[in-house]
């Protein structure tokens, strides 16, 4: 059983101890494994929660529970952040993917890079899709799961973009049924098209903030 009033919210600016940065890869790496952050060396995944948490239109929330970081998310309030800020990045990132063979994320990135991935959204979703927050990345510790954490997590990130009035919709992508299940049926999402990717393309989900 988990106590939820103990669970405690926080956005992370500036700084980060080396222990939750560690904490972080580890569950970037077990709950987000498709992700391509995942595949990185854990100095990578350092250098890149660094970019986030010193970043003005990145943002790094977490949940604590008796001070283990049990859950945490990545937004960008407009999805083009999540390239332009990795700037010195990228050429890491880029050859760790070639030493590793990883053709097809490299072409999905292009595809990416180059907004041929958005080809099958009509005009207004690829509008919504370019201009509003991206939830990028979000896991909660395999242990916590369903038992509404995942649920009370977005609930909080809710509020606090709610309350600075910066968006209209949040957009979320996954390839996972059961995430989709989880952001229809528990957070208030709907389906609004997919994203071109290889081999399997990418379901995008929105939010309307009211
Ligand atoms: C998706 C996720 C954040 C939901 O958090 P949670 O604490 O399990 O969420 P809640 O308890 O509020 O809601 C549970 C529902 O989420 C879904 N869910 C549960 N475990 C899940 C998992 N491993 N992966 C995806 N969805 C899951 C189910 O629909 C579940 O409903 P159920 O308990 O009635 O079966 C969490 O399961 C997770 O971290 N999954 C792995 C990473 C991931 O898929 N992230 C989303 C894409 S970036």
């Amino acid at each position: 059983m988990i106590e939820k009033e103990k669970i405690k919210f926080s956005l992370i600016i500036g700084d980060l101890l080396d222990s939750d940065k560690k904490r972080l890869s580890e569950l970037i790496r077990k709950e987000n494994s498709q992700s391509i952050l995942a595949k990185q060396s854990e100095n990578i995944i350092f250098d890149y929660l660094d970019v986030v948490i010193k970043s003005n239109y990145l943002k790094l929330f977490c949940l604590r529970y008796n001070n283990e970081i049990i859950a945490y998310a990545i937004t960008s309030i407009k999805p083009k952040y999540l390239i332009s800020e990795f700037q010195n990045l990228k050429a890491k990132i880029f050859f760790s993917l070639l030493l590793d063979f990883k053709i097809t994320t490299l072409l999905n990135i292009m595809f990416s890079i180059l907004n041929i991935d958005l080809i099958l959204l009509n005009k207004q979703n690829l509008i919504k899709v370019r201009e509003n927050l991206n939830l990028n990345l979000i896991a909660v510790d395999s242990k916590y799961q369903s038992k509404g954490v995942g649920s009370l997590f977005i609930q909080k990130i809710k509020s606090h973009y709610k309350e600075l009035e910066e968006t209209k919709y949040m957009i979320c992508e996954t390839y996972d049924q059961r995430a989709i299940k989880f952001y229809l049926d528990k957070c208030g999402f709907k389906l609004i098209g997919k994203k071109l990717r290889i081999p399997k393309n990418l379901h995008i989900l929105e939010y309307e903030f009211e």
